[in-house]
């Protein structure tokens, strides 16, 4: 592994229970700071692959994050440095409360009440939404839940996040200030898309999946204005 390779997947594969295998031979380095959209159509394995990378799921294969091995012992600090995104926000809040929702990582860090205030407080600056704090995090909207999971992640300070379909459902408002939030933040970024203006406009390389393959990885502009290729894997 280069030193400035931040994460190193090597020949990963992986079987759903039932057999169906939805990665085939993955191999991808992604070095710190670079801005990753994941591209492909539904069912390419674009979840798949990003719920490997905190060890939600684990096929066969190595994957090394900032310097560990993902494996059980290491679980906690990865999990630290990775920030997991899912794409519906009703499978990361839970709590009956923004704060609760964006203090329950800060609390299982083991951080004291202050610190995990600071860092809720910070966190809701960051996605613009200071003053959410006591409200009720079921009843805010799609575009509110997704800025406050997004939250919920920040607030434990990862190194590197990832985001599945992040714009998914939003209304066109919505969407545009997801993406300007995504555009500042200064994480190593690997974001699940099928929002092809998004991924050439806001990311340095793009990786295009299908059949749990990697079928192009490189410049958002050369890959996404390939016609041809697009067509060619179901985009
Ligand atoms: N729990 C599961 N059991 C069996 N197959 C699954 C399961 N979850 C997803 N799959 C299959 O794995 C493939 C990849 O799915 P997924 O990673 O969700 O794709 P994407 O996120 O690119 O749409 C799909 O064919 C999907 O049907
Ligand atoms: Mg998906």
């Amino acid at each position: 592994m280069k030193p400035e390779a931040i994460i190193h997947i090597n020949h990963l594969n992986y079987h759903y229970p039932n057999g169906y295998q939805a990665l085939r031979d993955i191999s991808l380095t992604i070095n710190a700071g670079e801005k990753i959209a994941l591209i492909g159509q539904n069912g390419a394995g674009k979840s798949t692959l990003l719920l490997h990378l905190n060890g939600i799921y684990a096929g066969q294969g190595e994957i090394n994050i900032n310097g560990y091995a993902l494996v059980k012992s290491n679980l906690k600090k990865i999990r630290a440095k990775v920030g997991l995104v899912f794409q519906s926000p009703d499978d990361q809040l839970f709590s009956p409360t923004v704060f609760d929702d964006i203090a329950y990582g800060p609390i299982y860090m083991g951080l004291s009440p202050m610190e995990i205030e600071k860092r809720v407080d910070q966190a809701l600056k960051d996605v613009e939404m200071l003053g959410f704090s006591e409200r009720v995090t079921y009843h805010l909207s799609m575009g509110e839940k997704k800025r406050i999971a997004i939250a919920t992640v920040l607030a434990m300070q990862p190194e590197i996040l990832v985001f599945d379909e992040p714009t998914a459902g939003l209304d066109p408002r919505a969407r545009r200030k997801l993406i300007s939030l995504i555009e500042t933040l200064p994480q190593t970024l690997i974001v699940a898309t099928h929002d092809l203006a998004f991924a050439q406009k806001s990311f340095t390389r793009v990786v295009l999946m299908n059949h749990g393959q990697i079928m192009a990885d490189g410049d958002p502009s050369e890959l996404i204005e390939n016609n041809q290729l697009l067509a060619e894997n179901g985009l």
